[in-house]
């Protein structure tokens, strides 16, 4: 997927924006004069780590409603516009045991799917004042196939997929693309449990840059609704999804969902 930049000027959010993705796409971006606004769980690495780039920092736990919107207040307050949120903050279970931590799970499902929805709510005014713009959300390849390892992660970003298509038609209508990000193992601090036997397999992970440019491609050119698949050797391909069979009428039609249960913005 090749891309052209996006204007210099626009205004760009990225939570887990200090992360490894966060830190390689806000490098891309500022080296492109797009103003950055990093938000994460806040620490001193956190704001050292924002500092260092040239970027914003704000304090964000994703999973605090309020807090989304007021990050979002604050971004316009600054900066007049907000062009692109980057959704992106994440977290996987910390261990993979038979057992199903509960706790564990449902804290996954709210950072990475949660938080997602959360900052789609805050974001969507904010993108429509300034004309339109883009959402783009990081899912995982997780969303996609099963991750017998940690069923959480795979909620949240199945979740997470499920959310973008679902929204993607009445974004578009106010001019914003909605759009999924799924790279596979990528060699950032999410993987450091399982570095190792990556290495030791000879298994290739991609680069947070390469991740980062495809987060970039989805802003300018992403389709609304797309969930693109970042793959090592593989480059970023749009994952195409399998129609589900439709209702038939008694005459042996396709039957048409009744207008009146679309949301209005779709009728
Ligand atoms: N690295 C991979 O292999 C890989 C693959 C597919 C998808 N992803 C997804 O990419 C995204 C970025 O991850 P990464 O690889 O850069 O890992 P990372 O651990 O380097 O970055 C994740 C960032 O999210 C932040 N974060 C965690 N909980 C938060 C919360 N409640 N509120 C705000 N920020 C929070 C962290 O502080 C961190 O800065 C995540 O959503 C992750 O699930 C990663």
């Amino acid at each position: 997927m090749t891309a052209p930049a996006p204007r210099p000027g626009s205004v760009a959010l990225i939570t887990g924006g200090t992360g490894g993705f966060g830190r390689a796409l806000a490098a891309t971006l500022l080296a492109g004069d797009v103003r950055v606004v990093l938000a994460d769980l806040d620490g001193e690495r956190a704001r050292a780590t924002a500092a260092e780039l040239g970027a914003d920092f704000e304090a964000l736990d994703v999973t605090d409603r309020a807090a989304n919107a007021a990050v979002v207040e604050r971004v316009e307050a600054r900066h007049g516009r907000l062009d692109a949120a980057f959704l992106n903050a994440g977290i996987s279970a910390a261990k993979s045991e038979d057992e199903l931590d509960l706790d564990e799970f449902l804290h996954v499902v709210d950072v990475d799917l949660f938080g997602v929805v959360y900052g789609t709510v805050a974001a969507r005014p904010a993108i429509r004042r300034a004309g339109g713009g883009a959402i783009v959300v990081t899912a995982s390849l997780a969303g996609l196939s099963p991750m017998a390892t940690d069923p959480g992660y795979s909620v949240a970003k199945g979740g997470a997929v499920a959310f973008v298509r679902s929204m993607a038609p009445r974004l578009a209508r106010e001019g914003t693309t909605i759009t999924a990000i799924c790279p596979g193992f990528a060699d950032t601090a999410i993987i450091d449990r399982i570095r190792d036997q990556f290495t030791q397999a000879g298994f290739p992970v991609l680069t947070a840059a390469e991740v980062a440019d495809a987060m970039v491609a989805a802003w300018t050119s992403g389709e609304p609704g797309a969930a693109y698949v970042v793959q090592p050797g593989v480059g970023t391909v749009p994952y195409r999804f399998k129609g589900v069979p439709s209702a038939r009428t008694a005459a042996g039609e396709t039957a048409v969902v009744p207008e009146a249960l679309r949301p209005p913005s779709m009728r």
